[in-house]
């Protein structure tokens, strides 16, 4: 009979990794079944804020909760999506959505847990201006001047969930911004933007995608943000380390 191969040392320490590994995997079930079973301290919420209401930070009126505040039928935002200014966060729907028009197709929608920074701006369709003449709009004035040139319309603004966007960026009408993009301080955003980009500057430029485009289309088929609070807590580790492989 043959002696058994003795296995190499770089064989016994992979084999040990490996065995870390699936030791690190049961300990975090563990861990996560004993915070499922705890209950909750009198008074506090352990799944996250209550995305109902206005001012989730403790009534501050400088962060607002979007979809709680916004009264106007077309603007629609989704959960836990936040509006944060230092100077009030709540007129949002008249200072950071601008030139709306009654025209169907001026919509804008916001998804889920998207991060709008102070002074981050939606130019509507009634921001643009004729351009086959003169762009003076010469019907607004009436007493005569009525003529009325065609205002081109551009379209819906559609922002995804999981977006970032940065410090007075502008979007423009007819974009629709992928899920998990981040948007530049101040960029100007005149074309639509892919899922997981990052795009910077005027006009807004992709700098680099977030991640691969096997993970990218695994993000989009996931699409953690529209589980239950319960899920969204057991794997928020893993959601704000972008531990994709680990979700549980
Ligand atoms: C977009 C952003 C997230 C990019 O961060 P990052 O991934 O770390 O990127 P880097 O800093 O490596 O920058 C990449 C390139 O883009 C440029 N860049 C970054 N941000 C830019 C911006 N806002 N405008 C123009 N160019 C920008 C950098 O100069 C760099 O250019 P280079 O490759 O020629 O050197 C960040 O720069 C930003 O704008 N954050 C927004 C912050 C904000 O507004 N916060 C509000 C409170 S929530």
């Amino acid at each position: 009979m043959s002696a058994l191969p003795i296995p190499s040392r770089e064989r016994l320490l992979e084999q040990e990794v490996r065995n870390l590994g699936l030791e690190v995997q049961r300990l975090r079930e563990a861990l996560a079944s004993v915070r499922d079973q705890t209950p909750p301290l009198p008074g506090t919420r352990r799944n996250g804020p209550d995305p109902q209401e206005a001012h989730p930070l403790g009534g501050s009126r400088a962060l607002a909760f979007l979809r709680n505040i916004i009264t106007r039928p077309n603007i629609e935002v989704g959960e836990y999506t936040y509006y944060a200014d230092d100077d009030g966060a709540d007129r949002f729907e008249s200072r950071n959505v601008l030139f709306q028009t009654d025209d169907p197709r001026d919509r804008l929608t916001i998804g889920r847990f998207c991060s709008i920074a102070s002074g981050v701006r939606f130019l509507m369709n009634g921001s643009n201006h004729p351009q086959a003449g003169s762009t003076f709009p010469f019907w607004a004035f009436g007493r005569g001047w009525h003529e009325r040139s065609d205002i081109p319309v551009r379209g819906p603004i559609t922002v995804g969930n999981d977006v970032w966007l940065g410090l007075e960026s502008c979007v423009l009408p007819g974009v629709t911004i992928g899920d998990g993009a981040i948007i530049g301080a101040r960029a100007v955003v005149t074309k639509s933007v892919a899922p997981y980009a990052i795009v910077v500057g005027n006009p807004a430029r992709v700098v680099r995608m977030r991640y691969d485009e096997r993970t990218v289309a695994r993000l989009l088929a996931i699409r953690w943000w529209e589980w239950p609070p319960e899920r969204i807590t057991r794997n928020l580790p893993e959601i704000v380390a972008g531990r994709w492989d680990d979700l549980t």
